[in-house]
């Protein structure tokens, strides 16, 4: 494929090796939230598939909301500034709150939503993201769970898109423009 939406280039993380990490992390997890009940809550649209295979590994007792968020900025980059377009449905006031997010690449997403989140007091809030780049480090929160440290490339496959396209592939794979 080639013109606007540029091509699929090297993969970067195999199916396998995806499907193997979710796996230790779902355990991860499972084993850290033993005898609590958790509420995972996605961030649309890149952390759908993540999300659905991460639950599903998952042994203690989890609810599902998600967030739709968009940040203003070019098609590559952040600017920071993020408008919320589709809330909670849910309060998450005193529950244990697991934040999954595709991908960390300047942070600024996360960060606002951290401290959104931050303010409706839940009892815990935790970060677990399949992918960083070098950026995530500016974050004021640690990740507490992470699949891949990536370079800074622009990465396409499992939920993550260019111009909407290649969100489907089983892999994470670099995009040729
Ligand atoms: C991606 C990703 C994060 C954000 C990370 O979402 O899912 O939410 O960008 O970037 P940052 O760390 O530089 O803020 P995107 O805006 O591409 O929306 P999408 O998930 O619907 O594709």
């Amino acid at each position: 494929m080639s013109g606007d939406y540029g091509s699929i280039g090297r993969t970067l993380v195999s199916e396998e090796e995806l499907q193997a990490r979710i796996t230790e992390i779902a355990a991860e997890v499972s084993a850290d939230y033993e005898g609590r009940e958790l509420l995972v809550i996605g961030v649309l649209k890149g952390a759908i598939f993540f999300i659905a295979d991460l639950v599903r590994r998952i042994s203690v007792p989890c609810e599902l909301d998600f967030m739709a968020v968009s940040s203003y900025g070019s098609a590559t980059h952040s600017s920071g500034v993020v408008r919320i377009l589709k809330d909670l449905d849910i309060p998450i006031a005193g529950r244990h709150v697991l934040l999954v997010e595709d991908v960390i690449d300047s942070g600024l997403t996360l960060s606002y939503l951290l401290k959104n989140l931050a303010s409706r007091k839940p009892a815990s809030l935790e970060i677990c993201s399949l992918l960083t780049k070098p950026g995530h480090k500016r974050l004021k929160m640690p990740t507490r769970y992470i699949g891949f440290d990536l370079p800074d490339v622009f990465v396409i496959g499992y939920g993550l898109d260019h111009a909407e396209r290649y969100r489907e592939l089983p892999y994470i794979a670099e995009l040729e423009l």
